[in-house]
């Protein structure tokens, strides 16, 4: 974020009291706080009570080899049973769980009884095939009702799930196959997106090919589109699951019992697969879905339009809500399809009490203009959320006054992969919010902003953001990789960092600022990981995926701020003595990053020069590089091994003298 639009944020001094009415009726309290501080552990014991235990747990936290946790761990459960049979057994069966909605305007609800048959058939199906508790399971699905299915299903069983969003090239699948080691993988033939059937079971056979590990493929028949098969192998997830009984007992697991593995970006090459656990990351992801959306099952209509391929479809589509026993609705296509009014359609259709989305799409929203939400009927919504990235004051005003009816308080949600569940954001019933501001750890968890030294900053002052406390639904490693869990999060500050130091210190990567109240503002990466639509990239996959391609030498990678996707990928390339510079090559190395990572992280601008800013210890230094893509004057260029590397570079660019 640029000094500029930092010193805006904090001059913004708008507030916003919670509605009287949410208030009076509001799940959560001011007393949360305090009850919270006073016996943290506590606070998040009986918070674990808000699950249905096999074996109830005694112990909270065990911290006694940090900053390896375990939470709840003489607790058993099942997190499915958690998710859906106990609202059967509530008298909740005939409650919608799900009203789907197909992208081509296709749909249909199915209720927790429903649910309950289908998750229970897939585990059946799944132990046909062999799978087993602690065997690896990887779900390359779209937004459809089975990818929620397929990922219960798992957990019933006590398989661990690991879910690679649809947009991932083949390489990308196989890559976090082989890291997990996965037995099995559950696609699709494919979905729809942008008005026409997408097919995702091709980049399954590609990545199978590096895969021989994986024995069965099951196959969600989704668009019906002509899909290759291979015999032997691929199986039919409707004709599997056509003939298994709809009796499945679930077997209560260890609160510790690893739940999901989930891959996010790292500042070296290499996705880090996150992992969560049982017990404490259900507690935790449920506890927040009713506190910090003031959820009353009973009558809500909840709507998280993020994909399931990330966290917060993870956190807050499958295990929050529906531990909760919410209604909720999931859409599967793009916002503008086949209009841009789209969202608001969904909204007005279903009734969508509350909605969390991301600022990328709020700022899409607002640049396609207001008339579009004004077409609609939007009083229905009482509850607004927001997650992926810093959002700036302009469109947090715009999303509650046109989306928002100006009545609707705005929970800006801070959290991480790493954190599994949401840990800083305003209570929709308790908080006087402030535009921009995700303003107070919840109750039982604890953050602060500390300066280079790892010493707590004066209100007033910024630095990085730090979590001080374990919490239930922290990540328990980097599967295979303790060392890198260490490494990333827990040796920049704290006990990690200097061992005279008795605190842990979890570092999050973020930039943070406290302001005269207190409150935490959050001011994106302070890494080498791209923050662009709400989604984590990391420069070093971008730059070897280009080094990947024959023509290109050399590369570096920063993230431009963007007033549409928060940053914006753009990459400086040196190319090697055969290749030359031309538009069609450009396109090229935009393709090529596409293939190798994803559409997502196709640079916005490929910038061809003859030379990159380097340390005198061969480091690149992506500031000076983002000082020029974001069309500032260059900063200190004294560490540079060459200083009139600079002045080359902006010469080969366009505008350049
Ligand atoms: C990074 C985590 C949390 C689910 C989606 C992203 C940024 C997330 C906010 C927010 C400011 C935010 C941070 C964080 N971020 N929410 N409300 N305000 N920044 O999960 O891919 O693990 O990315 O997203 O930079 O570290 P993720």
């Amino acid at each position: 974020m640029s000094n500029e639009s930092l010193a805006n944020l904090l001059k913004e001094e708008r507030r916003f009291a919670p509605p009287a009415e949410l208030a009076a009726g509001a799940n959560v309290t001011e007393a949360a706080y305090a009850q919270a501080s006073e016996d943290r552990l506590g606070f998040w014991a009986e918070q674990a009570r808000r699950l249905s235990w096999a074996v109830e747990p005694t112990e909270t936290l065990d911290w006694s080899n940090p900053p390896f946790a375990k939470w709840f761990a003489d607790g058993k459960l099942n997190v499915a049973y958690n998710c859906v049979d106990r609202h059967v057994e509530a008298g909740h069966g005939e409650r919608v769980a799900i009203h789907f909605e197909g992208e081509p305007g296709d749909g249909r609800s199915i209720t927790y009884a429903e649910l309950k048959d289908e998750v229970s058939k897939a585990a059946n199906a799944l132990l046909e095939l062999g799978v087993r508790k602690g065997d690896r399971v990887a779900v390359y699905l779209p937004m459809i009702p089975e990818a929620v299915v397929a990922m219960l299903a798992c957990a019933r069983i006590g398989a661990t799930h690991s879910v690679v969003f649809g947009g991932f090239s083949a390489d990308a699948v196989a890559s976090r196959i082989q890291d997990a080691d996965a037995k099995l993988v559950i696609t699709a033939d494919g979905g729809y997106r942008r008005g026409k059937p997408s097919a995702l079971k091709p980049a399954i056979d590609e990545a199978l090919a590096k895969c021989p590990e994986v024995e069965h493929v099951l196959v969600v028949r989704r668009t019906g589109q002509e899909t290759s098969f291979t015999e032997g192998r691929d199986v039919w997830w409707h004709e599997i699951t056509e003939r298994q009984s709809s009796e499945h007992t679930p077997e209560a697991l260890d609160a510790e019992h690893p739940l999901f593995i989930l891959y996010t970006s790292g500042t070296t090459g290499k996705p880090k697969g996150i992992l969560h656990t049982s017990g404490g990351y259900l507690t935790q992801a449920s506890y927040t879905h009713h506190a910090v959306f003031d959820l009353k099952p009973e009558t809500d209509v909840y709507w998280c339009t993020a994909d399931i391929g990330w966290v917060t479809g993870h956190s807050y589509i499958v295990y929050g809500p529906l531990s909760n026993g919410a209604t909720q609705v999931i859409y599967e296509g793009t916002p503008d399809t086949p209009h841009q009014g789209r969202f608001w359609e969904v909204v007005q259709k279903y009734g969508v009490t509350i909605l969390y989305t991301a600022p990328t799409a709020i700022r899409t929203f607002m640049k396609w203009g207001d008339d579009i939400p004004a077409k609609f009927d939007l009083s229905s919504l009482r509850v607004l959320g927001s997650v992926g990235e810093p959002i700036n004051p302009e469109a947090w005003v715009w999303y509650r006054e046109h989306i928002g009816a100006g009545r609707a308080p705005i929970v800006d949600t801070w959290w991480q992969t790493e954190t599994g569940a949401m840990m800083i954001s305003p209570l929709p019933g308790v908080t006087e919010t402030k535009p921009g501001s995700a303003q107070r750890p919840l109750p039982g968890i604890a953050a602060t902003v500390v300066d280079d030294n790892g010493v707590e900053v004066p209100n007033g002052s910024g630095g990085y953001l730090v979590l001080t406390e374990p919490w239930p639904s922290m990540l328990r490693t980097i599967w295979g990789d303790d060392q890198r869990y260490l490494d990333t999060y827990w040796s920049r500050f704290g006990h990690g960092y200097d061992e005279s130091d008795p605190a842990w210190r979890y570092f999050a990567g973020d930039g943070a600022k406290k302001d005269e109240d207190g409150d935490i503002w959050l001011l994106g990466r302070v890494d080498d990981v791209m923050l662009v639509s709400g989604h984590n990239i990391s420069t070093t996959e971008v730059e070897s995926a280009l080094v990947g391609h024959p023509a290109v030498a050399e590369s570096a990678v920063v993230g431009a701020t963007d007033a549409t996707t928060g940053q914006a990928i753009v990459a400086f390339v040196i190319l090697r003595g055969n290749a030359t510079d031309s538009e069609e090559l450009v396109a090229e190395l935009r393709n090529h990053v596409g293939k190798t990572l994803g559409p997502i992280a196709k640079p916005k601008q490929i910038k061809v020069v003859s030379e990159l800013p380097k340390t005198r210890s061969g480091k690149i230094m992506r500031r000076l590089l983002r000082d020029i893509a974001e069309g500032r004057e260059v900063g200190d260029t004294t560490t540079l091994a060459d200083s009139s590397v600079m002045n080359v570079i902006q010469s080969q660019l366009p505008g350049g003298s």
